[in-house]
């Protein structure tokens, strides 16, 4: 497995790691399947696994993602130390929707209770899910820092931040990783230059819905370009994509997830692949279009 540094002070970390959501969220896996594809995923030789209080169904099912990679973590042979869990407080979930709450209080509140879900006394890599209009930024990320200096958790990541939000954040705490939305289908995260951002200051960037999400992954396989460069390599469309994020920069790390343990293996495979030149620019030529 190709590895790469997760950021400032932090190990290296397989540059293929395991989306834990679509485990936990609506049509998900019943958790001997969910087991079964986590210990994939570790046995394929991904050692980053990334989750959230909020993957889960509703308010009522808060942790129900970072129980489940606890579970399997416990019952896998490998040292838990080799593992990186990277979780995720600022959301609550209502009625099932997606809701943005980064008061420190609240953050405070539900990292207590990711480290009773995941069973460990400190959280390696927490990163505050989203900015809340509601709430000043920096008021979220000194909440982080605080958790940090209390020894609740290692590292501080960010998630759905512009440049100027992780500078901001800098001015606080160290910022060891941001994972923002990249695929072919969504190229914000170049467009704004956020990747490259993090790259010079070596901040480790977790590319989240890296085959384009749980509606769009669905045409990657009739895709032409994709599909094609995946014949001619034997691998498939999914495998061209992830080789194409993690061309972006050397401090990408893709994040895809899997429900079933074909689609996690072949996602780690990806790690291995790399595109010629001309086979990357014919992927950012061609058409992705997110209709
Ligand atoms: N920070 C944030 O705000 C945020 C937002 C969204 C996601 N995330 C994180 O990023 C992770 C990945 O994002 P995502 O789950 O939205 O999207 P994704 O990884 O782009 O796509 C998810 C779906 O694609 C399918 N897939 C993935 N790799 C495949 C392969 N090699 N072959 C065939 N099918 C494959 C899987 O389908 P099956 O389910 O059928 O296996 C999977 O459920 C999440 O799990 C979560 O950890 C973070």
């Amino acid at each position: 497995m190709r590895m790469r540094p997760l950021g400032p002070a932090a190990p290296q970390v397989s540059a293929i790691g395991f989306g834990g959501m679509p485990l936990s969220i609506q049509d998900r896996p019943d958790e001997r399947q969910a087991v079964d594809v986590i210990h994939a995923a570790l046995g394929a030789g991904m050692t980053l696994i990334d989750t959230a209080d909020v993957y889960c169904l509703d308010d009522n099912d808060i942790g129900h993602n970072e129980r489940l990679i606890a579970k399997a973590l416990s019952s896998w042979p490998t040292s838990r130390d080799s593992i990186i869990v990277a979780t995720k407080g600022g959301m609550i979930r209502p009625d099932g929707r997606w809701q943005r709450r980064g008061s420190p209080e609240h953050l405070a509140a539900a990292c207590d209770r990711s480290l009773r879900a995941l069973g460990v006394e400190r959280i390696d890599l927490y990163q505050f899910h989203a900015p809340d209009t509601a709430v000043p930024f920096e008021d979220s990320v000194a909440a982080l820092a605080a958790l940090r200096e209390e020894g609740k958790i290692r590292w501080v990541g960010l998630s759905n931040v512009s440049v100027a939000q992780i500078q901001a954040a800098q001015a606080i705490v160290e910022v060891t990783t941001v994972q923002n939305r990249l695929s072919p289908f969504f190229r914000e995260a170049l467009e704004t230059g956020v990747v490259k951002y993090c790259r010079e200051n070596g901040i480790g960037f977790l590319a989240y819905s890296p085959v384009g999400g749980g509606r769009l992954n669905k045409k990657l396989p009739a895709h032409p370009e994709a599909r094609s460069i995946g014949d001619r390599h034997k691998v498939s469309a999914h495998a061209v994509v992830l080789a194409w994020v993690l061309a972006r920069a050397p401090n990408v790390i893709a994040i895809p997830g899997a429900r079933t343990v074909a689609h996690a293996l072949d996602s780690a495979a990806a790690a291995e692949l790399v595109l010629e030149p001309e086979e990357l620019e014919v992927i950012d030529r061609a058409d992705f279009s997110t209709a």
